[in-house]
């Protein structure tokens, strides 16, 4: 059965949230604070090893009475139950959409067109750990006899963006092989990657949910003549696997059929590194932590299922967005995490985001007539503090802003732990409590600065502060730690598409550049007319050929 298409502007609870707005928009976060002496309290989900203060945010918990109500009459518990079960939720593809279901227990019966799939997935899982245990132990050897020592993930979007921001996140966690990505088309970035490597030693995973994918096709085609150079065609097989749904088209590229590892289109490729698409994870990591990633998706998709929505993590976070998007009129969200490990995590995370959510098309097919997905930045903190944050302090925007960090320093430097951690929670002090014309005053006078040039500089340096953060610390960095909070965002993504009516696992948008590309690589490869292109473009394209 299919979504339900409501027009979240028409429900009721969106009345009452306009009026509520109305009546809270002025009001300043310490004013929050100080009417209500259990308002952390109030506002905090303690879940595991999660500990996520919402409390800093413009809301009151009437607010979140009211984001709930909407919740409930968009239909958000009728939702997610279709979104576990396999319906058909990617209605514009005719997919269900099923990445929990890579996390789900053994015994779990999951149905897609009267099929369980959990079988199948177990059956994927055990080809994936049976490899990465003959690479890693060196039972698998590349052709001329030597252990493998490195391996190339060859992917893009998707198929990139996951694994490798997994294998960064968790490279204290990683063994003895050197993991390599290679995504970009342009082949500078190929070369940087390759020249290094030693064809014998190293092992090509390409993965291409689709397999038609240029930029991953092009890379594999030269990486595979670069190993051509130095190997005969039979060593393809010690050093060539793929992951993909498109079995003929790999096989065609002459990778053998017990090489491939297959994924299923219910699998969505910004959502798949819980797929086959994580081999790489698992190879660079090993299985058992592959597995504890997993493992810590599922407990987030069980409390994602059964937690009350004010205290569901991903529903509070998504209904959050929704408040600041459509009531506050904010465009974009900063995701902060204060860990160098999760260097790459923002950028990761924009593609679950932007390509799910960038839609403005509702579930019935008419255009919306209010804002839907956000724009996602951030970089990792303190390195953040010292680029962008002047903005989100005093800018003319208001950037709801979620901080990420973890207790544990994982080699125990507790010296820099403690420093990096005060960073954080400062910050969000700052931007909640900005700073008075008092505190000002005082600071310039200890600095002996003279009454003159305290008026001059006091509409400067006092800021209101009342910069919405949400505060999400984890008690350390771990596999299962990692896969909780990865899942944390997924569902939120989610729960976002369902109270904007939209279809978040489509991206048609994507598609039209990919198909323009193609005709306007043949122009260039052919040198002829590019009449078919505007002004602009065709004065471009003489450009470059006259420079290339
Ligand atoms: O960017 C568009 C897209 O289709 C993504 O959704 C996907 O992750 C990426 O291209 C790569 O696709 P494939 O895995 O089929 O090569």
């Amino acid at each position: 059965m299919a979504l339900k298409a409501t027009n979240p502007t028409t429900t009721h609870s969106w009345k009452k949230l306009q009026s509520h707005f109305e009546s809270l928009k002025s009001k300043h976060l310490k004013d929050l604070f100080a009417a209500d002496s259990s308002r952390a309290e109030k506002l905090t989900v303690e879940w595991e090893d999660f500990y996520v203060d919402f409390s800093k945010n413009r809301i009151t918990p009437k607010t979140m009475e009211l984001l709930v109500e909407l919740a409930e009459e968009v239909n958000l518990t009728d939702a997610i139950s279709k979104y576990f079960s396999g319906d058909i939720i990617n209605a514009t593809e005719g997919r269900a959409v099923l990445h929990t279901a890579l996390r789900a227990p053994k015994s779990s019966e999951i149905f897609v067109k009267g099929e369980n799939i959990v079988p199948g997935i177990f059956k994927v899982k055990q080809k994936i750990k049976e490899f990465t245990e003959s690479v890693v132990f060196g039972t698998h050897k590349g052709f001329t006899g030597k252990p493998i020592t490195d391996i190339v993930n060859i992917g893009i979007g998707g198929s990139d963006l996951g694994p490798a921001m997994v294998v960064e996140a968790l490279q204290f966690y990683k063994n003895h092989l050197q993991a390599h990505f290679i995504s970009n088309v342009d082949g500078d970035h190929f070369q940087e990657v390759i020249k290094d490597l030693n064809p014998e030693t190293t092992m090509f995973v390409i993965v291409s949910k689709t397999f038609t994918t240029q930029e991953t096709l092009s890379n594999a085609k030269s990486v595979r003549a670069w190993f051509l150079e130095s190997l005969p065609q039979q060593a393809i097989s010690k050093h060539f696997v793929a992951v993909s749904t498109n079995i003929e088209s790999v096989k065609a590229f002459g990778i053998d059929e017990d090489n491939i590892f297959p994924m299923k289109d219910w699998v969505g490729g910004r959502f798949s590194l819980w797929s086959a698409v994580g081999l790489s994870i698992s190879l660079a990591l090993g299985y058992n932590n592959f597995e504890s990633l997993l493992d810590g998706a599922h407990h987030m998709d069980e409390h994602f299922k059964s937690a009350n929505f004010d205290e569901n993590i991903p529903v509070v976070a998504a209904l959050l967005t929704v408040w600041y998007n459509n009531f506050f009129n904010s465009e974009s969200e900063a995701v902060i995490p204060y860990t160098q490990y999760l260097n790459q995590f923002t950028t990761y995370l924009q593609q679950g985001i932007m390509e799910s959510n960038g839609k403005s098309v509702d579930r019935d097919g008419h255009p919306v007539n209010y804002q839907t997905g956000t724009l996602i930045w951030g970089e990792p903190g303190t390195n953040a503090q010292h680029a962008f944050f002047q903005l989100i302090h005093q800018g003319t925007k208001l950037i709801p802003t979620d901080f990420i960090g973890f207790a544990e320093s994982l080699y125990g430097n507790k010296d820099h732990q403690d420093k990096l951690m005060s960073n954080y929670f400062a910050q969000t002090e700052a931007l909640m409590n900005g700073k008075t014309r008092e505190q000002v005053i005082i600071e310039l006078k200890e600095q002996s600065y003279s009454e003159e040039q305290i008026e001059t500089l006091l509409p400067f340096k006092v800021f209101d502060g009342n910069r919405p953060t949400t505060s999400i610390l984890i008690k350390k960095l771990t596999p299962k730690s990692l896969g909780k909070l990865i899942a944390m965002y997924e569902h939120k993504i989610f729960v976002q598409g369902i109270i904007w009516n939209i279809f978040s696992y489509d991206q048609f948008g994507v598609e039209l550049g990919k198909q323009l590309a193609k005709s306007i690589l043949t122009e260039l490869k052919n040198d002829s007319s590019t009449s078919n292109n505007d002004a602009s473009t065709q004065g471009l394209i003489r450009f470059y050929r006259n420079n290339r």
